[in-house]
């Protein structure tokens, strides 16, 4: 299964997100409300990559808004990141879960729906065309990257890599939601070792 099919040839980023509605390139469509496509500036010189939508983000239709996302806005911010250069999406569009009770519970995407999700990124990435894109996590790290990406070695330093839509250059970090979840005594040194990443991707596009 893949997203292939669903990608319009031609068009911007307005193309891409209008044909997205319609993809039914793997089965997470179905159970979720919409897709969450790519959003912000269509001439965007950094692009950032999650995971995938989360409940949030479902129900609202754009990226990032969230806990997770209040969390990546006030990172950017504090790294001095301007909102006109920058273009944040997911390496899956649509928000995988499993209900417990009432409840939906985020659970990771599978390699297959990475996979089928790929086309679209690809097409974000050929049309954005940014500088320099920031993978959030490892499983954008991996859908980009490779399956040897491991976001603990790989943070924090820019990776030129040949990609089926040309060399690009790549700057890794962890995920927002990973320091939600750390422990109380930790999480204040992760979230300033998220800024001084984010910072230092501000810088490589200066
Ligand atoms: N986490 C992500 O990876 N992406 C979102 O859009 C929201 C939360
Ligand atoms: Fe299509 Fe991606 Fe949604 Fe799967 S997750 S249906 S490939 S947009």
């Amino acid at each position: 299964m893949s997203a292939a099919e669903f990608v319009p040839e031609s068009g911007g980023v307005a193309e891409l997100r209008a044909a997205a509605k319609d993809c039914h390139g793997c089965e997470l469509w179905e159970p979720a409300t919409q897709t969450v496509f790519g959003a912000g500036s269509p001439g965007a010189r950094i692009m950032l990559v999650g995971e995938q939508p989360g409940d949030v983000e479902d129900q609202r239709g754009l990226p990032f808004v969230g806990p997770a996302g209040q969390l990546l806005q006030k990172g950017l911010d504090e790294a001095g990141a301007d909102r006109s250069m920058l273009y944040v999406t997911n390496a899956v569009k649509h928000f995988r879960f499993t209900w417990q009770g009432k409840r939906r519970l985020h659970q990771t995407p599978d390699a297959g729906n990475v996979n089928a999700c790929r086309p679209w990124l690809e097409a974000e990435i050929a049309r954005v065309d940014p500088e320099l894109i920031v993978v959030l996590g490892a499983t954008a790290g991996k859908a980009l990257l490779g399956s040897g990406f491991r976001v603990t070695r790989d943070r924090g330093v820019v990776m030129e890599r040949e990609t089926p839509v040309g060399a690009r250059r790549f700057f890794a970090t962890i995920h927002p939601s990973a320091i939600l979840r750390m422990d109380a005594d930790v999480r204040d040194q992760g979230y300033a070792d998220f800024v001084t990443d984010l910072r230092a991707a501000v810088a490589a596009v200066e």
